[in-house]
């Protein structure tokens, strides 16, 4: 990518991201939102958001103006039937997010938080569903951004296809980049958004999700907007959204799916993903930084270093100094260690995160940091 200007960074955080020149270009016009055209854009971004996911004719992509969270509450007050119980398996910051949303709408729910730097158990999953029968629904986070660690998703749909619960995946940070295939996975509903891995600009939050859940749904959202049958019925009646719709958001969504499917699509976008990280987690290495996370659990979505150990190490100071270089890094947002994030996602490749680590080096050597390692343990 060009950056628009040398005031930009590049943002190597979980989102806004770094958009490629082709998105950003695309929102360049108005639109009407009852014009022909856009209800056939409308209808071309939903249909190829359900195909990313393998999801055929038994499902359908609510689309909703708003960030991914809205995509998540929405999803959560419309499909959770009346008399459901939903287990939330959380091993960071969104998980317990999404159990907040569920308390919020004063749905029944069980909160199962386990260790930040560890997947969620399946098989210990199996065992509370089946000692626990009012649990009739599960949510996951895919990849929990507040660490950068995958979930075993297979493992988790296979114990709640077993068990004959429903299964609710926010797949924010991992969607369009990490294979999922709904349908094989049983899955419920996907939530997501259209600024992480597929690398539109932020403000369309998304759905996906198998119409017979969606067919029970009707009239259960208290919430009027973030009502996703009623935002299905609107679809189907005449192609349009409920409420003004984000219209140049959505036009850089199209050009953002089209540069998606051209660079190799899912496994494509997994493959430069998956080289930025391996990039940055050796030259971060390389400079004494150590990950939080063993490489096995690690996804190739943001990567957690714990913080050095030298005196002359200060969050603020290191993230202004490498900010002046034209990089944006993130804070930590671990319960458990100091640290700070690093993204790998956004439209940059390796050669950005390369940019990224010499900058580091230099910013070490500029505040007086001999190493970037952490406290011993
Ligand atoms: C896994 C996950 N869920 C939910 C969200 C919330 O998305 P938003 O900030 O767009 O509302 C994020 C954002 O980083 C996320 O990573």
């Amino acid at each position: 990518v060009t950056l628009p200007d040398d005031r930009v960074p590049y943002f190597l955080t979980p989102g806004p991201l770094t958009t490629s020149d082709a998105t950003r270009n695309a929102m360049m016009r108005d639109w009407g939102s009852r014009d022909a055209d856009f209800i056939a854009l409308t209808a071309r971004v939903r249909d190829r958001l359900v195909a990313l996911v393998g999801g055929g004719d038994d499902y359908v992509c609510l689309l909703l103006q708003g960030s991914g969270t809205f995509a998540v509450e929405a999803a959560l007050a419309s499909l959770i039937p009346p008399d459901g119980g939903l287990l939330v398996a959380a091993n960071g910051a969104y998980g317990r997010r999404l159990a907040e949303i569920v308390r919020r709408l004063g749905r029944a729910y069980t909160l199962w938080e386990t260790p930040e730097d560890r997947p969620v158990d399946a098989v210990e999953l199996g065992r509370r569903l089946a000692a626990d029968t009012s649990l009739g629904q599960v949510a996951v986070i895919h990849c929990e951004t507040t660490s950068g660690i995958l979930n075993p998703l297979a493992e988790i749909a296979e114990v709640c296809a077993e068990h004959g619960r429903g299964l609710l995946v926010d797949a924010m940070s991992t969607f369009g980049a990490l294979p999922i295939n709904a349908p094989a996975l049983s899955i419920e509903a996907l939530m997501a958004s259209s600024n992480k891995c597929l690398e539109g600009v932020p403000g369309i939050g998304f759905v996906i999700a198998r119409t017979s859940a969606l067919g029970k749904a009707e009239g259960r959202s208290s919430s009027l907007s973030l009502d996703l049958h009623a935002q299905w019925q609107g679809f189907e009646a005449n192609g349009q959204w409920r409420f003004t719709p984000p219209v140049q958001v959505l036009a850089a969504l199209d050009a953002a799916l089209r540069q998606h499917a051209a660079a190799g699509s899912v496994a494509g976008r997994g493959v430069r993903y998956a080289a930025n990280c391996q990039a940055l987690v050796s030259g971060m290495r390389e400079l004494g930084f150590e990950t939080l996370l063993d490489d096995a659990v690690q996804a190739p979505i943001i990567v957690t270093f714990r913080e050095p150990a030298d005196p002359n190490y200060d969050f603020a100071k290191f993230y202004g100094a490498l900010h002046e270089r034209g990089y944006a890094i993130y804070p930590g947002k671990l319960t458990s260690a100091p640290s700070f994030r690093i993204g790998c996602i956004g439209a940059i490749d390796a050669e950005v995160i390369a940019g990224a680590v010499e900058a580091v080096a230099n910013v070490l050597a500029e505040l007086g940091i001999t190493s970037g390692a952490p406290p011993a343990q």
